[in-house]
């Protein structure tokens, strides 16, 4: 697998607040062991994803609430928008997590892990960033 798409944390993704970091910096850690374990054997790719794919998500909503607490708490005006862009990237993997599982949709690992890496950069370099101010306080 080639080392440039593993998610390597930068200090500039901080977001001033050690609990919402930590979380970061675990998300990432899932991704990258999402993307190591994409090595293209299908039953080993599926086994994995069936075991970590539920417990990814209910982290991801829980990190997801950690913000949402700090941004109501500073009555921030961008808290919908931020809220609405969680809201639609829990829908979306909870969808895809029914679909592979249920055996509708053939499960590409690694694309699911390159969306999730990319979602997710976008998402603290752009909302998350924005948000800083009100995590700083939290
Ligand atoms: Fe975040
Ligand atoms: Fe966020």
């Amino acid at each position: 697998m080639a080392q440039l798409e593993f998610i390597v944390w930068q200090q500039n993704y901080s977001v001033g607040n050690k609990e919402i970091d930590s979380q970061h910096k675990e998300l990432m850690n899932f991704v990258n062991d999402a993307i190591g374990h994409s090595t293209g054997n299908k039953k080993a790719e599926s086994d994995y994803f069936s075991l970590v794919i539920k417990p990814g998500i209910i982290f991801l909503q829980k990190h997801f609430d950690t913000e949402q607490a700090a941004m109501l708490a500073q009555n921030y005006e961008g808290y919908q928008s931020h809220k609405t862009e969680h809201d639609k990237m829990i829908e979306t993997l909870t969808r895809i997590s029914d679909d592979v599982l249920a055996g509708r949709q053939a499960l590409n690992l690694l694309e699911i892990a390159l969306f999730i890496r990319d979602w997710f950069l976008n998402h603290i370099q752009e909302f998350d960033q924005k948000a800083k101010d009100c995590f700083k306080y939290s």
